[in-house]
Protein backbone atom coordinates (compact mmCIF):
# COMPACT_ATOMS: atom_id res chain seq x y z
CA UNK A 1 0.00 0.00 0.00
CA UNK A 2 1.32 3.19 -0.53
CA UNK A 3 0.42 5.64 2.13
CA UNK A 4 3.15 8.33 0.96
CA UNK A 5 0.68 10.58 1.66
CA UNK A 6 0.41 10.23 5.02
CA UNK A 7 4.09 10.56 5.60
CA UNK A 8 5.27 13.57 3.00
CA UNK A 9 2.18 15.10 1.97
CA UNK A 10 -0.57 14.29 -0.80
CA UNK A 11 1.71 14.63 -4.28
CA UNK A 12 -0.30 15.58 -6.82
CA UNK A 13 1.62 15.64 -9.77
CA UNK A 14 0.68 12.63 -11.17
CA UNK A 15 -3.10 13.61 -11.16
CA UNK A 16 -4.00 14.32 -14.74
CA UNK A 17 -6.07 17.98 -15.36
CA UNK A 18 -9.59 15.30 -16.14
CA UNK A 19 -8.80 13.92 -12.77
CA UNK A 20 -8.36 17.46 -10.90
CA UNK A 21 -11.98 18.68 -12.30
CA UNK A 22 -13.55 15.72 -11.20
CA UNK A 23 -11.88 16.19 -7.88
CA UNK A 24 -12.93 19.84 -8.31
CA UNK A 25 -16.36 18.51 -8.44
CA UNK A 26 -16.65 16.16 -5.24
CA UNK A 27 -17.33 16.46 -1.69
CA UNK A 28 -14.02 17.17 0.33
CA UNK A 29 -12.65 17.27 3.66
CA UNK A 30 -9.61 18.05 4.61
CA UNK A 31 -8.26 15.67 7.37
CA UNK A 32 -6.19 16.31 10.50
CA UNK A 33 -2.81 16.91 9.24
CA UNK A 34 -4.29 19.48 6.67
CA UNK A 35 -4.28 16.55 3.56
CA UNK A 36 -6.97 16.94 1.11
CA UNK A 37 -9.65 14.31 0.42
CA UNK A 38 -12.70 13.70 -1.36
CA UNK A 39 -15.61 11.43 -1.75
CA UNK A 40 -15.63 9.67 -5.06
CA UNK A 41 -18.40 7.20 -5.62
CA UNK A 42 -19.19 7.23 -1.95
CA UNK A 43 -15.87 6.60 -0.81
CA UNK A 44 -13.14 8.87 0.76
CA UNK A 45 -9.64 8.92 -0.65
CA UNK A 46 -6.80 10.72 -0.46
CA UNK A 47 -6.36 12.87 -4.20
CA UNK A 48 -4.05 10.86 -5.51
CA UNK A 49 -5.49 7.87 -5.11
CA UNK A 50 -8.79 8.64 -6.83
CA UNK A 51 -6.27 8.94 -9.98
CA UNK A 52 -5.40 5.03 -9.13
CA UNK A 53 -9.30 4.59 -8.52
CA UNK A 54 -9.90 6.23 -11.64
CA UNK A 55 -7.07 4.32 -14.13
CA UNK A 56 -8.11 1.05 -12.28
CA UNK A 57 -11.60 1.34 -13.28
CA UNK A 58 -10.98 2.57 -17.20
CA UNK A 59 -8.36 0.00 -17.77
CA UNK A 60 -8.55 -2.92 -15.73
CA UNK A 61 -8.84 -6.09 -17.74
CA UNK A 62 -9.78 -9.12 -14.99
CA UNK A 63 -8.32 -12.35 -16.51
CA UNK A 64 -11.12 -15.44 -15.66
CA UNK A 65 -8.45 -16.71 -13.01
CA UNK A 66 -7.10 -13.47 -11.21
CA UNK A 67 -7.60 -13.28 -7.29
CA UNK A 68 -8.77 -9.94 -5.98
CA UNK A 69 -7.99 -10.10 -1.81
CA UNK A 70 -9.72 -6.95 -0.59
CA UNK A 71 -9.72 -5.25 2.50
CA UNK A 72 -9.78 -2.19 4.95
CA UNK A 73 -6.32 -0.96 5.78
CA UNK A 74 -5.21 -2.02 9.19
CA UNK A 75 -7.94 -5.81 9.04
CA UNK A 76 -5.23 -7.77 8.19
CA UNK A 77 -4.30 -7.58 4.81
CA UNK A 78 -0.61 -8.80 4.86
CA UNK A 79 -2.05 -12.17 6.95
CA UNK A 80 -4.45 -12.57 3.94
CA UNK A 81 -1.94 -12.01 1.25
CA UNK A 82 0.54 -14.65 2.75
CA UNK A 83 -1.87 -17.35 3.15
CA UNK A 84 -3.45 -16.77 -0.24
CA UNK A 85 0.41 -17.19 -1.57
CA UNK A 86 1.30 -19.98 0.47
CA UNK A 87 -1.87 -21.86 -0.24
CA UNK A 88 -1.30 -21.23 -4.39
CA UNK A 89 2.47 -21.66 -4.12
CA UNK A 90 2.56 -25.40 -1.97
CA UNK A 91 1.85 -27.25 -5.35
CA UNK A 92 5.28 -25.67 -6.33
CA UNK A 93 7.86 -28.34 -4.29
CA UNK A 94 9.46 -25.02 -2.61
CA UNK A 95 12.62 -26.48 -0.56
CA UNK A 96 12.52 -24.84 2.97
CA UNK A 97 14.99 -22.07 1.45
CA UNK A 98 13.82 -20.57 -1.38
CA UNK A 99 9.74 -19.89 -0.99
CA UNK A 100 8.97 -16.70 -1.95
CA UNK A 101 7.42 -15.58 1.33
CA UNK A 102 11.07 -15.80 2.68
CA UNK A 103 12.60 -13.33 0.72
CA UNK A 104 9.59 -10.36 -0.05
CA UNK A 105 6.94 -8.99 1.82
CA UNK A 106 3.60 -10.37 1.09
CA UNK A 107 2.91 -6.57 -0.12
CA UNK A 108 5.95 -7.06 -2.68
CA UNK A 109 4.20 -10.04 -3.74
CA UNK A 110 0.81 -9.09 -4.14
CA UNK A 111 0.81 -5.54 -5.52
CA UNK A 112 -2.31 -2.80 -4.80
CA UNK A 113 -3.95 -2.51 -7.92
CA UNK A 114 -4.86 1.33 -7.04
CA UNK A 115 -1.41 2.33 -5.38
CA UNK A 116 1.45 -0.08 -7.04
CA UNK A 117 -0.11 -0.59 -10.23
CA UNK A 118 -2.53 1.86 -11.67
CA UNK A 119 -1.62 5.38 -9.85
CA UNK A 120 0.10 6.20 -13.00
CA UNK A 121 -1.62 5.13 -15.91
CA UNK A 122 -4.76 3.03 -16.94
CA UNK A 123 -2.47 0.48 -18.91
CA UNK A 124 0.42 -0.66 -16.57
CA UNK A 125 2.28 -3.42 -17.92
CA UNK A 126 1.29 -6.25 -15.91
CA UNK A 127 3.77 -8.74 -17.95
CA UNK A 128 5.76 -9.42 -14.41
CA UNK A 129 2.23 -11.04 -13.50
CA UNK A 130 2.11 -13.55 -15.70
CA UNK A 131 1.35 -16.42 -13.23
CA UNK A 132 -1.32 -18.22 -12.74
CA UNK A 133 -3.32 -17.31 -11.11
CA UNK A 134 -2.98 -13.59 -11.04
CA UNK A 135 -3.32 -11.96 -7.50
CA UNK A 136 -3.89 -8.80 -6.83
CA UNK A 137 -5.18 -6.51 -3.57
CA UNK A 138 -7.02 -3.75 -3.27
CA UNK A 139 -8.41 -1.37 -0.43
CA UNK A 140 -11.30 -0.29 -2.77
CA UNK A 141 -14.99 -0.58 -1.50
CA UNK A 142 -17.08 -3.29 -3.70
CA UNK A 143 -19.07 -0.64 -5.22
CA UNK A 144 -15.40 0.98 -6.74
CA UNK A 145 -14.49 -2.44 -8.40
CA UNK A 146 -17.91 -4.38 -9.01
CA UNK A 147 -18.39 -2.85 -12.71
CA UNK A 148 -14.80 -3.91 -14.15
CA UNK A 149 -15.19 -7.09 -12.30
CA UNK A 150 -18.68 -8.37 -13.03
CA UNK A 151 -18.65 -10.09 -16.51
CA UNK A 152 -15.35 -12.17 -15.03
CA UNK A 153 -15.61 -15.27 -12.65
CA UNK A 154 -12.11 -13.72 -11.55
CA UNK A 155 -12.83 -14.16 -7.12
CA UNK A 156 -12.73 -12.02 -4.83
CA UNK A 157 -11.55 -12.39 -1.18
CA UNK A 158 -12.20 -9.26 1.86
CA UNK A 159 -11.30 -9.97 4.94
CA UNK A 160 -12.91 -7.78 7.71
CA UNK A 161 -11.82 -6.73 11.24
CA UNK A 162 -14.18 -5.18 13.96
CA UNK A 163 -13.87 -1.33 14.10
CA UNK A 164 -12.48 -0.78 17.33
CA UNK A 165 -8.82 -2.40 16.81
CA UNK A 166 -8.51 -1.48 13.30
CA UNK A 167 -8.94 1.97 14.63
CA UNK A 168 -6.05 1.21 17.34
CA UNK A 169 -3.82 -0.42 14.28
CA UNK A 170 -4.79 2.43 12.00
CA UNK A 171 -3.25 4.80 15.04
CA UNK A 172 0.14 2.58 15.20
CA UNK A 173 0.44 2.51 11.45
CA UNK A 174 0.47 6.23 10.91
CA UNK A 175 2.42 7.11 13.62
CA UNK A 176 4.97 4.63 12.91
CA UNK A 177 4.76 5.51 9.25
CA UNK A 178 5.13 9.71 10.08
CA UNK A 179 8.17 8.35 13.06
CA UNK A 180 6.34 10.18 15.45
CA UNK A 181 5.24 9.01 18.89
CA UNK A 182 2.03 7.74 19.87
CA UNK A 183 -0.14 10.46 21.15
CA UNK A 184 -4.11 10.38 22.05
CA UNK A 185 -4.65 13.82 20.29
CA UNK A 186 -4.01 11.91 16.76
CA UNK A 187 -6.21 9.16 18.21
CA UNK A 188 -8.68 11.27 19.39
CA UNK A 189 -8.88 12.97 15.91
CA UNK A 190 -8.71 9.69 14.21
CA UNK A 191 -12.02 8.28 15.87
CA UNK A 192 -13.49 11.58 15.15
CA UNK A 193 -13.10 10.73 11.57
CA UNK A 194 -14.05 7.19 11.56
CA UNK A 195 -17.27 8.14 13.34
CA UNK A 196 -17.93 10.91 11.28
CA UNK A 197 -17.14 8.38 8.06
CA UNK A 198 -15.00 10.67 6.54
CA UNK A 199 -11.69 8.35 6.69
CA UNK A 200 -9.73 7.11 4.26
CA UNK A 201 -11.52 4.28 2.50
CA UNK A 202 -14.58 5.32 4.71
CA UNK A 203 -17.00 5.28 5.86
CA UNK A 204 -16.37 2.04 7.29
CA UNK A 205 -19.82 0.54 7.44
CA UNK A 206 -20.10 0.98 3.59
CA UNK A 207 -17.09 -0.98 3.00
CA UNK A 208 -17.46 -3.80 5.09
CA UNK A 209 -21.35 -3.76 3.85
CA UNK A 210 -20.30 -3.23 0.21
CA UNK A 211 -18.57 -6.47 0.19
CA UNK A 212 -20.71 -8.85 2.95
CA UNK A 213 -23.79 -8.27 0.79
CA UNK A 214 -21.89 -8.74 -2.47
CA UNK A 215 -20.78 -12.07 -0.73
CA UNK A 216 -24.26 -12.91 0.35
CA UNK A 217 -25.51 -12.06 -3.60
CA UNK A 218 -23.05 -14.20 -5.19
CA UNK A 219 -21.10 -16.52 -2.42
CA UNK A 220 -19.01 -18.30 -5.53
CA UNK A 221 -17.18 -15.01 -6.17
CA UNK A 222 -16.80 -13.05 -3.31
CA UNK A 223 -15.82 -14.72 0.32
CA UNK A 224 -16.00 -12.68 3.64
CA UNK A 225 -13.72 -13.21 5.82
CA UNK A 226 -13.05 -11.99 9.51
CA UNK A 227 -9.70 -11.30 10.99
CA UNK A 228 -11.52 -12.54 14.63
CA UNK A 229 -12.33 -15.86 12.88
CA UNK A 230 -9.01 -16.33 11.35
CA UNK A 231 -7.32 -15.77 14.76
CA UNK A 232 -10.05 -18.03 16.75
CA UNK A 233 -10.08 -21.44 14.20
CA UNK A 234 -7.10 -20.48 12.04
CA UNK A 235 -7.21 -24.34 10.17
CA UNK A 236 -10.78 -24.07 9.68
CA UNK A 237 -10.32 -20.57 8.24
CA UNK A 238 -7.29 -21.26 5.82
CA UNK A 239 -9.38 -24.45 4.59
CA UNK A 240 -12.13 -22.44 3.83
CA UNK A 241 -10.01 -20.16 2.02
CA UNK A 242 -8.26 -22.60 0.16
CA UNK A 243 -11.87 -24.44 -1.07
CA UNK A 244 -13.12 -21.20 -2.21
CA UNK A 245 -9.83 -20.62 -4.05
CA UNK A 246 -10.08 -23.80 -5.81
CA UNK A 247 -6.93 -24.75 -4.26
CA UNK A 248 -8.14 -27.28 -1.74
CA UNK A 249 -6.32 -28.95 0.70
CA UNK A 250 -6.06 -33.06 0.15
CA UNK A 251 -6.87 -35.43 2.67
CA UNK A 252 -3.17 -36.44 2.24
CA UNK A 253 -1.97 -32.85 2.58
CA UNK A 254 -3.73 -32.65 5.85
CA UNK A 255 -2.69 -35.66 7.60
CA UNK A 256 1.14 -34.77 6.19
CA UNK A 257 0.47 -31.47 8.22
CA UNK A 258 0.75 -28.80 5.32
CA UNK A 259 -2.27 -26.72 7.04
CA UNK A 260 -0.54 -26.58 9.55
CA UNK A 261 2.96 -25.74 7.81
CA UNK A 262 1.22 -22.61 5.88
CA UNK A 263 -0.18 -21.87 9.14
CA UNK A 264 3.44 -21.46 10.69
CA UNK A 265 4.99 -20.03 7.79
CA UNK A 266 2.26 -17.20 7.85
CA UNK A 267 1.86 -17.13 11.67
CA UNK A 268 2.73 -12.87 12.27
CA UNK A 269 5.40 -14.05 14.64
CA UNK A 270 7.26 -16.32 12.01
CA UNK A 271 6.52 -13.29 8.93
CA UNK A 272 8.09 -10.53 11.71
CA UNK A 273 10.77 -12.47 12.52
CA UNK A 274 12.13 -12.85 8.78
CA UNK A 275 15.17 -10.95 7.73
CA UNK A 276 13.37 -9.46 5.01
CA UNK A 277 10.43 -8.07 6.88
CA UNK A 278 12.52 -6.61 9.69
CA UNK A 279 14.68 -4.94 7.28
CA UNK A 280 12.93 -3.87 4.09
CA UNK A 281 10.45 -0.98 2.57
CA UNK A 282 7.49 -1.16 0.27
CA UNK A 283 6.40 2.20 -0.92
CA UNK A 284 7.91 4.21 1.47
CA UNK A 285 6.85 2.02 4.33
CA UNK A 286 9.01 0.03 6.36
CA UNK A 287 7.88 -3.81 6.01
CA UNK A 288 8.36 -4.10 9.79
CA UNK A 289 5.48 -1.65 10.49
CA UNK A 290 3.17 -3.93 8.93
CA UNK A 291 3.65 -6.51 11.61
CA UNK A 292 2.57 -5.95 15.89
CA UNK A 293 0.33 -7.57 18.42
CA UNK A 294 -2.34 -9.08 16.00
CA UNK A 295 -4.24 -9.53 18.99
CA UNK A 296 -8.47 -9.16 19.02
CA UNK A 297 -9.28 -6.91 21.72
CA UNK A 298 -6.30 -4.58 21.65
CA UNK A 299 -8.20 -1.42 21.67
CA UNK A 300 -9.56 -1.95 25.03
CA UNK A 301 -6.19 -1.09 26.52
CA UNK A 302 -6.63 2.49 24.50
CA UNK A 303 -10.38 3.32 23.85
CA UNK A 304 -12.10 5.27 26.99
CA UNK A 305 -15.31 3.46 27.99
CA UNK A 306 -17.08 6.85 26.25
CA UNK A 307 -15.43 6.56 22.48
CA UNK A 308 -16.18 2.65 22.84
CA UNK A 309 -20.48 3.27 23.51
CA UNK A 310 -20.37 6.18 20.57
CA UNK A 311 -18.40 3.71 18.16
CA UNK A 312 -20.41 0.87 19.47
CA UNK A 313 -23.60 3.13 18.15
CA UNK A 314 -22.51 3.76 15.44
CA UNK A 315 -21.67 0.48 13.86
CA UNK A 316 -24.74 -1.39 15.50
CA UNK A 317 -26.97 1.00 13.89
CA UNK A 318 -25.10 1.01 10.17
CA UNK A 319 -25.27 -2.56 10.47
CA UNK A 320 -28.58 -3.12 11.62
CA UNK A 321 -30.78 -5.61 10.26
CA UNK A 322 -27.46 -6.75 7.60
CA UNK A 323 -26.77 -10.27 9.46
CA UNK A 324 -23.07 -8.70 9.71
CA UNK A 325 -21.88 -8.47 13.17
CA UNK A 326 -18.48 -8.61 14.87
P1 LIG B 1 -2.30 -4.88 15.02
O1 LIG B 1 -1.85 -3.49 14.72
O2 LIG B 1 -3.59 -4.92 15.79
O3 LIG B 1 -1.26 -5.70 15.67
P2 LIG B 1 -2.94 -4.90 7.56
O4 LIG B 1 -2.14 -6.10 7.17
O5 LIG B 1 -4.30 -4.84 6.93
O6 LIG B 1 -2.15 -3.66 7.42
O7 LIG B 1 -3.28 -5.09 9.12
C1 LIG B 1 -2.25 -5.00 10.07
C2 LIG B 1 -2.70 -5.76 11.30
O8 LIG B 1 -2.59 -7.17 11.04
C3 LIG B 1 -1.78 -5.47 12.48
O9 LIG B 1 -2.61 -5.60 13.64
C4 LIG B 1 -0.77 -6.61 12.39
O10 LIG B 1 -0.10 -6.88 13.59
C5 LIG B 1 -1.68 -7.76 11.96
N1 LIG B 1 -0.95 -8.81 11.25
C6 LIG B 1 0.05 -8.68 10.34
N2 LIG B 1 0.50 -9.86 9.95
C7 LIG B 1 -0.22 -10.79 10.62
C8 LIG B 1 -0.19 -12.22 10.66
N3 LIG B 1 0.64 -12.90 9.93
N4 LIG B 1 -1.07 -12.84 11.46
C9 LIG B 1 -1.95 -12.15 12.23
N5 LIG B 1 -2.02 -10.80 12.25
C10 LIG B 1 -1.14 -10.13 11.46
Amino acid sequence: MDLKELSSGVKDDKISEETKSLISSLPSHTDSHGLKMCKYQGCWYYHNTVQGVVNFQRGFQPQDTDIILASNPKSGTTWLKALTVAILERSRNHSSSNHPLLSDNPHGIVPFLEFDLYIESSSPDLSKYSSVPRVFSTHMPLHAIHETLKDSPCKIVYVARNVKDTLISWWYFRCAVRKIELNRSILESMFKSFCEGTFFYGPYWEHLLSYWRGSLEDPKKILFMKYEEMKAEPRAQIKRLADFLGYPFTKEEEENGCVDEVLNLCSLRNLSGLEVNKTGKVNNMEHKDFYRKGEVGDWKNYLTPEMENQIDMIIQEKLQGSGLKF
